[in-house]
C-alpha cells in the first residue's frame, strides 16, 4: 500500500488492488497542500471529525468521484442527508471493506458540521490493508488509553498531530508514540496555521534519541508502506 501526505492531516492511501482512500482531505483552502481537490480520486473518504480543516473539500470531491464515506454514525448520516453514500460506524467498532479493515478509536477533541450542527464524537482510525496497519489519531490530546490501542493493535505507522494549541504538541506527541509503540511515527497537523507552528525535525530527533523511528513526510510525498 502507498501513503501520500498532502499536509495538515490529509492523507491518501492506495492499496495494491488500486483502491484509493482519502483521509481528512483539506486541500483547496489549505495553504500548505500542493494538490487541489479536483486532482484527487477517492473510492472511500474517511473523515475523523467534521472541523473544517478535516471535513475539507469532501463534498466537492464526493460529487465528482462518488466515494463511500466512512465516519462515525452522526457524521455519516450528515453525508447521507446530502445525498452521498456512507458506511456508518462508531468508536470501538471495526468493519471489513473490500480494501481492508477499518476501526474507529477515541480522540479527545470536538466536532461540528459546517452548519454548526452535531457531528458525533471526534475519532481516530486504524486502517489495516495489504498486511500493514496505519493509525491516524485524528485531532486529539494525549490520552493514556493509547497504551491499550497499542497493546490491542500492532501499529506499523502512527500518524499523529504535533502542532499544539488544538491538539498534542511535540512533548505530548512523543509520549503518545511511547504509549502506542508503532514501528514508525509520522507527524501531522503542524505549520498549516500560525498557531500550530512546530518543527517536525525536533519531534523526529527527540524520538530517535529514545530509540524510536520517525519519518517526516514532505508535502505531496508518497511512500510505499
Ligand atoms: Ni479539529
Ligand atoms: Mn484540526
Amino acid at each position: 500500500m502507498k501513503l501520500r501526505y498532502f499536509s495538515h492531516s490529509a492523507f491518501q492511501i492506495t492499496t495494491s488492488h488500486n483502491k484509493t482512500i482519502l483521509i481528512d482531505p483539506f486541500l483547496d483552502n489549505n495553504p500548505t497542500s500542493p494538490v487541489k481537490s479536483d486532482e484527487v480520486q477517492a473510492d472511500y473518504i474517511i473523515i475523523t471529525h467534521a472541523h473544517g480543516d478535516h471535513f475539507g473539500d469532501s463534498i466537492k470531491i464526493a460529487k465528482r468521484t462518488k466515494p463511500v464515506f466512512i465516519c462515525v454514525d452522526e457524521l455519516a448520516n450528515y453525508f447521507i442527508s446530502k445525498g452521498f453514500n456512507a458506511h456508518n460506524m462508531h468508536i470501538g467498532g471495526s468493519w471489513n471493506f473490500d480494501f481492508g479493515k477499518v476501526k474507529f478509536t477515541i480522540a479527545h477533541h470536538g466536532s461540528a458540521t459546517p452548519e454548526s450542527t452535531y457531528a458525533g464524537n471526534p475519532a481516530g482510525v486504524i486502517i489495516n490493508a495489504d498486511g500493514k496497519s496505519v493509525y491516524h489519531t485524528g485531532d486529539t490530546g494525549l490520552f493514556y488509553d493509547m497504551k491499550l490501542i497499542g497493546e490491542m493493535n500492532s501499529i506499523d505507522y502512527m500518524l499523529l498531530p504535533i502542532g499544539d494549541n488544538y491538539t498534542m504538541g511535540i512533548t505530548d506527541a512523543v509520549k503518545a508514540v511511547e504509549l502506542v509503540n508503532p514501528k514508525i511515527a509520522i507527524p501531522m497537523h503542524y505549520n498549516t496555521f500560525p498557531v500550530i507552528q512546530a518543527d517536525p525535525h525536533v519531534f523526529q530527533k527527540t524520538l530517535e534519541k529514545h530509540g524510536r523511528s520517525c519519518m517526516v513526510l514532505e508535502y505531496g510525498q508518497e511512500i510505499e508502506l
